[in-house]
């Protein structure tokens, strides 16, 4: 029994420390959950249950031991971090201030991602490279930027301030400041809160969209074959 008291003492002394550590030193990143996720109603929920949180929380220890040259034990944090909380965040990555990872599973930021401030992911986005860059090839995210659920963004590109990346999107391309990018891949489909007229601006990020194109191609040999049928069932009238 007393064993058993010892233990609980020695969690809820353990549980108030970590109260105070993260409350003192994470408090752009709890202000920023309590912000924007509705579900957070109280401080030591987020302390204690939000999976982004723990993750930011290693993140900075394994950066600090980073920066001081510390070998192996960056990474090392940095995988029991991901184990628990399904985020993998390498320790060379530069976060800004008040970054809210939502849900959280899934979530990858790679060693050269620059994150701007009040930035905010959500589950199974990558911040990556795209396999074949060496050097920085990881994305830079601007400010304000909110990444939706599922969504790629790869290759050393900047994504500007204020942009919206939809759920999925696939984001190989720079995107400018003030826009909303959807899709695979990412195409533009608004800019400072205007629709792009088409839906889709091309020409923004110079990217063609292999999905239409086989659309289209596909759509150009059906007419073709509408067209010969009709031709040879024409030729066959007149025989008769
Ligand atoms: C992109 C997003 C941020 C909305 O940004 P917005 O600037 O308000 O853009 P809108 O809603 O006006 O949509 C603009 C266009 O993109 C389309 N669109 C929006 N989200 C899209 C998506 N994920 N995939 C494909 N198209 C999408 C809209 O249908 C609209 O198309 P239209 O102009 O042809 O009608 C939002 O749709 C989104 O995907 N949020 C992610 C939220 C998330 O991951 N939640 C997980 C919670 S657990």
């Amino acid at each position: 029994m007393t064993c058993l008291v010892n233990i609980l003492v020695a969690l809820v002394l353990l549980a108030a420390v970590f109260y105070f550590i993260v409350r003192y030193s994470m408090k752009s990143e709890i202000k920023a959950a309590m912000e924007r996720d509705p579900a957070a109603s109280r401080m030591y929920e987020v302390i204690f249950t939000y999976a982004g949180i723990h993750a930011l929380f290693f993140y900075k220890i394994a950066n600090r031991l980073k920066k001081m040259s510390v070998p192996f034990f960056p990474r090392f944090l940095s995988q029991v971090a991901r184990g628990f909380t399904g985020i993998e965040i390498h320790p060379g990555a530069k976060i800004g201030k008040g970054l809210f990872i939502d849900h959280g599973m899934g979530v990858v930021i790679g060693e050269t991602a620059v994150v701007g401030d009040n930035v905010t992911l959500f589950q199974g986005v990558t911040l990556g490279g795209t396999g074949k860059e060496t050097g920085k090839r990881h994305p830079t995210i601007g400010d304000n930027v909110v990444v939706g659920a599922g969504a790629k963004v790869l290759g050393n590109i900047t994504i500007g301030n204020n942009v919206n990346i939809g759920a999925n999107a696939v984001v190989i391309r720079t995107v400018e400041d003030d826009s909303t990018v959807v899709g695979v891949p990412g195409r533009v489909a608004k800019k400072l809160g205007k629709r792009i007229p088409g839906g889709i601006n091309l020409d923004h990020t110079s990217l063609p969209d292999p999905l239409q194109q086989a659309i289209e191609k596909l759509q150009h040999e059906i007419d073709h074959i509408e067209h010969e049928l009709g031709e040879y069932h024409k030729g066959k009238h007149k025989d008769k």
